[in-house]
């Protein structure tokens, strides 16, 4: 059963300086909330009952926000304003369920994952990437029930421009189990155009094997000087471990980069 789910948010955000310099971007509004709360509405409504939330003391601000208790029942004691009390509790909601760890130097996914180790109860569990959110169709629901089907692992994925592999963990099918869902065969990080087995990219979801945190603590850093959970999930491959690509029916916003963010307020506006 997954009920647990960790959120990597140690990151530095520079594709959105300046903003960035000084807000947290899984903070910044998406027409009108805070990104994160669109990837903990996607949690718990598939099921999640924990989200682990990987933090650094530079973005202790995302902490504050869901621990301002005495700020709003100050605000609520002078005026019993519903809209403030509604979205307190809202606030309250999700604080029940968030845990927090530090990582505080940005060594990677891999290494933001390896943190999360001693709160991990259960054989498999949920990775969101905040920068990626997936709307009009629960990804992480639909995921869960490949994996259930399968006892498997499982990956989000999609199709991307063969010249923009350059940007997206790029795996390999091994083999077609139906019209959404793949075998990998292997996978790679930031391939250049030349190297990419394929144009079929990993996008930020995933369901991982408690396995996968020996093979983390294998690997040591590469490019950039960071641990890639791209090279993990290849170990585990060569172990035999199964992994799904699912190509999820949901709508990509790619929250990461300027343009969008701005055209992920834009569509969710349409919603
Ligand atoms: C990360 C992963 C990459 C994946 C991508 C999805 O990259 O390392 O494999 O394709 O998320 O958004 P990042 O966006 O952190 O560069």
């Amino acid at each position: 059963m997954i009920k647990q789910a960790i959120i990597p948010l140690a990151g530095l955000g520079t594709r959105l300086l300046p903003l960035t310099s000084v807000f947290p971007k899984e903070l910044l509004p998406i027409n009108g909330r805070p990104g994160i709360e669109y990837i903990l509405d996607e949690c718990f409504e598939a099921g999640i009952k924990e989200v682990i939330f990987i933090i650094s003391t530079k973005k202790l601000m995302i902490k504050k926000y869901f621990y301002s208790d005495q700020f709003y029942k100050k605000i609520i004691k002078k005026k019993q304003d519903p809209r403030i009390i509604n979205e307190y509790n809202k606030i309250l909601k999700f604080k029940n369920k968030i845990k927090f760890v530090f990582q505080n130097i940005p060594k990677g996914t891999g290494d933001a994952v390896l943190k999360t180790q001693k709160y991990i109860k259960n054989k498999y569990f949920l990775m969101l990437l905040p920068d990626d959110l997936i709307i009009k169709k629960n990804c992480s629901k639909a995921m869960i029930k490949v994996h259930k089907k399968y006892k498997s692992s499982v990956m989000a994925s999609m199709r991307v421009k063969k010249n923009n592999v350059t940007r997206w963990g790029i795996y390999k099918i091994n083999k077609k189990l139906n019209k959404r869902n793949f075998f990998i065969g292997g996978v790679i990080e930031k391939p250049t155009v030349r190297n990419a087995p394929s144009n079929n990219a990993v996008i930020g979801r995933y369901i991982l094997p408690r396995s996968i945190f020996t093979k983390i603590k294998s690997l040591k850093p590469k490019r950039g000087k960071e641990i890639h959970i791209t090279d993990a999930i290849q170990l585990l491959i060569n172990d035999k471990e199964k992994f799904i690509a699912h190509n999820f029916e949901g709508k990509y916003l790619d929250c990461g980069t300027m343009n969008g963010y701005i055209n992920s307020s834009m569509e969710i506006g349409k919603l």
